[in-house]
């Protein structure tokens, strides 16, 4: 059997080789990024650098990503969906050398030394060209040239690759799928048919477009870039001819230890298999955030609340199987011995992980008991409507989204956990309700992303450098004042404004603001060059760089330095100088969770 271990091996043995540096994954949780709460992909961290900021490891690079998607979570519990997964990939930065890729994929996928898997057994989709972008011939011609027989040409729909929400660095891809030998569904069963024939195990995307803003066109990308993306799980169970994700690896170990210990069995009923499968999933996507550097804890808002739901949808599917949830508390020693390996910060918080998983068990098991009573108070409510409904009145079984969301809100119950009490019996849910009750919650939770260190900005317009630029001295000038306990804990930049969360213990005074506001304002005077070195995050730690030591010693990391003001890890970009800020003007300070502040500020 092929392990995940063993592909992420070969992964790095072969672009290593063919002079791809080696960098570690980045955090789950993206910094500067007022879009999403979670790394989606490979790419997503490497967003300003595929815009044309130089990369500290070069322009070619490989590496495992770890990645949250929280958009299937319905899904999971079949037999493919994951709500965490790991993604191998490589990059070209500045560069677009679609034969080069395209042959490099065929070996590592054909070789004998790497994945051996026959070309007869291989199909690839390529781009079919519209008015933003040609027909993909070079690409064609080159998988022709392998020997590929089955070629397929797709419209965006299938061929184009860009992030959710459609902005950012995009352009054509070419997907690469196994043909499982299944007989064809029709005449035209091909790659873009969901008939299980051709499975999907690498992407290749020509990342030569960008998309500025929502809504946008696309524009060509003065420096080209390839992006591809192998996702790890899905991959391994199908080169090992698995029939879901959860029959390898990791995943079957978790799975076989919770069979040990739940009095219903895994493939006992569908249910059982779902509820097992989600508990799985969703201790290791508490595992890798509960891990990240970035010390994110169940809450009610942003990074926080999916959190809290992935534990508490975990801790009821464990009702429904009757597995104890002390057992979580093992599971996570088991995926901490896994991924500790290859994320740092996974390793060193185990104790963390575990103590977290802990306390948000036992809060959740006192909100269950007082959700379960106001459950029944509503199920009674509607059983009493029944009773005095008037002549001809139907009264349906079903729970209002109003109820759903007042279960959620006041008492903590998910709405997964109000569902599938409901299904029990014999209800149904408004879903459509309380998803436009939840959707303002959400908003919210969007702008409450909590981090402690920059990777680098989505945005990479000079007015966005720029107020990261003031970021920096912002913090400085909170250290200077307060002291060097004073961290970062949230920064989110939009070309208009910045918005900063770092703790304090009390809120600020307009005396207090305006020395900070001058602190900035002077730095600003003093037109300082900013200077951005390369060093190992050794170096960077001795020369008292402000950053999260979370990841391997030995990677190379960008240190921006204004003067003997600020020094800071980050991934920029970054004003030239100081007095390309102009001035320095805080708008608002206001509280932005227990013993956070939060600063707004404009450059005008
Ligand atoms: N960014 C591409 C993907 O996630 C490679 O599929």
């Amino acid at each position: 059997m092929l392990t995940d271990d063993y592909l992420k091996e070969l992964w790095f043995k072969f672009f290593t080789k063919h002079g791809f540096k080696k960098i570690d994954g980045y955090s789950i949780i993206p910094e500067n990024d007022p879009t999403v709460l979670f790394t989606t992909a490979g790419m997503h961290p490497l967003v300003p650098y595929l815009l044309g900021e130089p990369h500290p490891s070069g322009n070619r690079i490989c590496d495992v990503q770890r990645c949250i998607r929280t958009n299937d979570i319905d899904s999971v519990g079949d037999d493919w969906h994951l709500t965490c997964f790991e993604m191998l990939g490589n990059w070209f930065l500045g560069d677009c050398p679609k034969e080069e890729m395209i042959k490099l994929s065929f070996e590592f996928l054909t070789s004998d030394e790497y994945l051996g898997l026959k070309k007869e057994n291989l199909a690839t989709t390529v781009f079919a060209g519209d008015e933003t972008a040609p027909r993909d011939e070079v690409a064609f011609d080159t998988w022709k040239k392998c020997g590929i027989k089955d070629v397929f040409f797709f419209d965006k729909e299938c061929n184009w690759w860009a992030l959710g929400g459609g902005v950012g660095p995009c352009g054509p891809d070419s997907e690469m799928f196994l043909d499982t030998g299944k007989p064809k569904c029709s005449e035209n069963c091909s790659p873009a048919c969901d008939c299980g024939k051709y499975v999907e195990i690498w992407n290749d995307v020509f990342m030569q477009y960008n998309v500025k803003n929502m809504g946008e066109k696309a524009e060509k990308l003065e420096r080209p870039n390839i992006d591809t993306g192998m996702g790890l799980e899905r991959t391994i169970a199908i080169l090992n001819n698995a029939k879901s994700v959860y029959d390898t690896g990791c995943l079957k170990d978790v799975i076989d230890f919770i069979s040990k210990y739940a009095e219903k069995g895994y493939k006992e009923d569908e249910k059982s298999t779902r509820y097992y499968r989600i508990i799985t999933d969703h201790i290791r996507s508490a595992v890798f955030i509960l891990g990240d550097a970035r010390g994110v804890t169940p809450s009610n808002v942003g990074q926080g609340y999916i959190l809290r739901r992935f534990i508490r949808r975990a801790i009821n599917c464990a009702r429904f199987i009757n597995l104890d949830c002390k057992y979580f508390s093992d599971i996570a020693d088991l995926y901490v011995d896994k991924y500790g390996k290859y994320y740092y910060d996974i390793s060193s918080k185990r104790d963390f992980i575990k103590e977290e998983l802990a306390k948000e068990i036992e809060k959740f098991s006192k909100a269950l008991e007082e959700g379960h009573k106001e459950f029944e108070k509503v199920i009674n409510g509607i059983e009493k409507h029944k009773l005095y409904a008037k002549e001809g009145e139907i009264v349906e079984n079903k729970i209002s989204g109003k109820s759903a969301f007042r279960l959620y809100d006041t008492f903590g119950f998910p709405f997964e956990l109000t569902k599938e009490l409901a299904e029990e019996r014999g209800y149904s849910v408004d879903q459509k309700e309380f998803e436009e009750r939840f959707k303002e919650h959400q908003e919210k939770s969007r702008q409450a992303s909590v981090g402690q260190f920059k990777g680098g900005l989505a945005d990479s317009s000079k007015q966005s450098a720029y107020l990261h630029t003031a970021t920096h001295l912002l913090l400085a000038g909170l250290q200077k004042k307060y002291g060097f306990d004073v961290k970062q804990r949230g920064s989110n930049i939009t070309p208009e404004r910045l918005r900063f969360d770092f703790n304090l213990d009390h809120k600020m005074s307009k005396e207090e603001l305006d020395e900070i506001e001058n602190f900035v304002n002077d730095a600003i005077a003093k037109s300082i060059p900013v200077i951005c070195e390369i060093m190992t995050l050794e170096e960077a730690k001795n020369s008292g760089a402000e950053g999260i030591f979370a990841s391997k010693y030995g990677q190379e990391v960008k240190v921006y330095t204004i003067g003997e003001i600020s020094k800071e890890i980050c991934g920029g970009p970054h004003a030239d100088n100081t007095s390309d800020l102009h001035h320095f003007k805080i708008i608002k300070e206001e509280s932005s969770s227990s013993g956070i502040r939060r600063i707004k500020a404009i450059l005008d």
